[in-house]
């Protein structure tokens, strides 16, 4: 079922056929868009761009610009070439970009787009998991500076997100992966129901209705940041698995030359702050098996870490205030508690569990 959702001041459109929307969208915000321009990158150029221009025939003579991929494309040169782009080709105020790509192409192309001549409308065409449950909503964009991930950013709403999951075709099974973690947290930071449906899924995403699981995972993120948009409270809940994560994500990152992924990462995470949940919120036993066991055949990716180094990772993060820890755990699935510092000892005996577990799972690197 193809589903609308209403993100404040914008829609979400989740469906395939949606796209025809399009065309819509302009007429009744009386937008006489006299310049559009398509970013893309090398993968969305060709596996995405053919299927948008079939289902929206006004977009055929529009200028197409390449990004670099990935994000190697979040950087300050990357923006200035969007600029560049979008002054050669004479556009003004009136001008949108259409972002067709992954999280780190619309956080690019939407920084470039909030910030030419002050601000002009984007729209973003998510094509990873990734970039559908989650990049998709919030309004956050950005790029990298001085080696710090989205240093440098604004909070812009774009004028519409067109989510397709068709575009999920030729993702390989590791980028949905890295999607899906997040999915997982959606649930387990939300509702308990949603949480029984994310755990059927299949191991290797085959026969999912990738429609019913983004519009229910968006739904939940779209619920938590409307009543905080700046993220200075509740949207702390979505921080679940990523204290942990995020530091074995950056520790990986410096000691091995195929690093975890950020979705890999924080699955890691969230079985290390599941079990910080059960220690320090009374999260039931019961349900922290079921996460247990579904994250680590969902998830086989490991790596052996050092503690300490991971601990020090932590303390210099940026969401961390005079080096203390924050986490933002769950009492039971669905009930998230925020702002908990818990003693060094026992984040060391949480990253001790995952170790342990680490090695009875089948394939470290
Ligand atoms: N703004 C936000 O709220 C928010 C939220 C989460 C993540 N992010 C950002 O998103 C980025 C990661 O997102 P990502 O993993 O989507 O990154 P990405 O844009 O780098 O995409 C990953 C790879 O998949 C390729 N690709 C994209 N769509 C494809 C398709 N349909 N078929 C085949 N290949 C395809 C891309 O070319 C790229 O090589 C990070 O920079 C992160 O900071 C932003
Ligand atoms: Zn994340």
């Amino acid at each position: 079922v193809s589903s609308i959702i209403n993100a404040g001041d914008y829609n979400i459109y989740v469906g395939n056929d949606l796209l025809k929307r399009f065309d819509l969208l302009f007429a009744n915000k009386n937008l006489s868009a006299s310049e559009k321009i398509i970013l893309v990158d090398e993968n969305t150029r060709k596996h995405c761009l053919p299927f948008l221009l079939q289902q929206i025939s006004s977009l055929q003579n529009t200028a197409v610009f390449e990004l670099k991929c990935g994000e190697e494309g979040k950087s300050i040169l990357t923006i200035e070439s969007i600029w560049n782009q979008l002054s050669n080709s004479g556009a003004d105020r009136n001008s949108v970009l259409i972002n067709l790509g992954g999280g780190a192409l619309c956080d690019a192309g939407a920084f470039a787009a909030a910030t030419f001549m002050r601000g002009i409308g984007f729209i973003n065409i998510p094509t990873t998991l990734l970039a559908m449950v989650d990049a998709s909503v919030g309004g956050k964009n950005g790029i990298n500076f001085e080696g710090i991930k989205n240093r440098i950013g604004t909070f812009t709403n774009p004028l519409a997100v067109f989510t397709a999951p068709i575009f999920l075709e030729t993702l390989s099974e590791d980028e949905m992966r890295n999607g899906f973690a997040e999915v997982i947290k959606h649930a387990l930071i939300s509702d308990k129901e949603k949480w029984n449906e994310v755990k059927q899924t299949d191991v290797h995403f085959k026969n999912v209705d990738w429609e019913n699981i983004i519009t229910e995972s968006v739904s939940l993120k779209n619920k938590i940041v409307q009543s905080d948009f700046r993220d200075y409270s509740l949207r702390k809940a979505l921080n679940f698995g990523h204290t942990i994560g995020h530091a074995l994500e950056s520790f990986s990152m410096k000691h091995y030359s195929s690093p975890l992924k950020h979705g890999e990462a924080v699955a890691v995470g969230m079985i290390a702050e599941t079990w910080l949940s059960e220690k320090l919120c009374s999260f039931p036993r019961e349900d922290a098996m079921e996460i247990y066991s579904f994250i680590n055949k969902t998830f086989p990716k490991r790596i052996s870490f050092n503690a300490t180094e991971v601990i020090e990772l932590m303390k210099g993060d940026k969401k961390n205030a005079e080096r203390k820890i924050n986490f933002s755990l769950l009492k039971s699935i669905g009930e998230p508690v925020l702002d908990i510092l818990p003693m060094e000892d026992l984040i060391n005996n949480a990253l001790e569990f995952i170790s342990e577990q680490f090695n009875s799972v089948a394939n470290p690197i």
